[in-house]
């Protein structure tokens, strides 16, 4: 990844999703946060916009996040919020967690970007205990044979390059249930306020 990547996205993400974050994103960033409990583990935490909705059945939270510009930011949240947390800085295909080592595992917009994810998946299963739980939300890819899709497919490699790594057209849920999760709900919605590529969201919970 290049200057860009690197060094200003970093530094716009916040700015660049402040109003898809008021029309849509933060209500659900409570709500799928909100169910995490016990030893709890974030993938790609980013700029850590997810802080300040983790409750008081969270024993322990680690969040982790391998770029280091995004992990600096999060720190710096991370202490003005007062939250108790440990960054760790890792990326999802390779966790530095021994086997059954969370109750909950959180990620927000991140399987979207991910290198691989079906190696993704396999390490947060492989970290999450026995009746562990996936909480996600993720924009994925349109209806097949919609215009939608087609739009994805498209602009798939200039937004790459703009998002850092953002894959538009992503089937995240086929691809969580294919690494052997069992899907408890998920749910369709929108993304307000943001491009319309980026739109189609899910919203879920799936156990090991
Ligand atoms: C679109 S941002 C989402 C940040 C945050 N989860 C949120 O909800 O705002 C994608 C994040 O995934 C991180 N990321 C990129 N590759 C990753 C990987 N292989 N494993 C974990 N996180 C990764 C990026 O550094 C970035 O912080």
């Amino acid at each position: 990844m290049g200057f860009w990547a690197q060094r200003v996205f970093p530094l716009t993400y916040d700015p660049l999703l402040w109003l898809g974050e008021r029309r849509c994103m933060r209500a659900l960033r409570a709500e799928a946060v909100g169910q995490a409990h016990g030893r709890v583990l974030e993938i790609g935490a980013g700029t850590g916009l997810n802080v300040r909705h983790y409750p008081p059945s969270v024993d322990e939270l680690v969040l982790s996040e391998p770029d280091e510009a995004m992990a600096l930011r999060l720190e710096s949240r991370l202490a003005r919020s007062g939250m108790q947390a440990r960054v760790v800085r890792a990326a999802t295909e390779e966790l530095p967690f021994a086997d059954g080592s969370f109750d909950s595992v959180v990620g927000t917009l991140v399987l979207c970007t991910v290198r691989d994810l079906e190696r993704s998946l396999t390490e947060i299963r492989r970290v999450l205990a026995p009746r562990g739980q996936l909480l996600f939300v993720e924009h994925v890819c349109a209806q097949a044979g919609t215009r939608l899709k087609g739009w994805q497919d498209r602009l798939h490699d200039p937004w790459w390059r703009f998002a850092a790594g953002c894959h538009c057209n992503r089937q995240t849920l086929p691809a969580i249930q294919r690494a052997g999760f069992v899907v408890e709900s998920a749910r369709d919605e929108r993304w307000r306020g943001v491009p319309s590529i980026v739109r189609p969201l899910i919203i879920g919970r799936a156990t090991v």
